[in-house]
């Protein structure tokens, strides 16, 4: 595989039911990743783009949380409704989603 133009990090931790921290998975991060790779499917982008679940990322309250380098910008809250938007504008178009941005004193 050649190395990727844009690599996404879709946090995946679960903890159990009343875990003081939360998690992105009680906040469906399963749907957002799938979605993920749906569109990515879509637009046939495995050569150019990876996806991959990972661990806790940090700010767990504001889950789903998804990061995407070379930028190093983290999306919070992020909803399955959200995925193509953040497909087409920021990782095949470049365009950060200020909206969906973590807060600066978060990230
Ligand atoms: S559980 Fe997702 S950022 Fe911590």
């Amino acid at each position: 595989m050649p190395k990727p133009k844009r690599h996404l990090f879709v946090c995946m931790q679960q903890r159990p039911p009343g875990h003081p921290r939360g998690s992105c998975g009680a906040k469906g991060c399963n749907e957002v990743f799938d979605e993920f790779l749906f569109q990515a499917q879509q637009r046939n982008t495995f050569e150019e783009v990876a996806i991959t679940a990972s661990g806790c990322i940090g700010p767990c309250g504001m889950g789903p949380n998804v990061l995407i380098y070379p930028e190093g910008v983290l999306y919070s809250g992020v909803s399955r409704a959200d995925v193509a938007e953040i497909f087409d504008k920021h990782i095949l178009g470049g365009e950060v989603i200020e909206r969906l941005k973590a807060p600066a004193d978060v990230w």
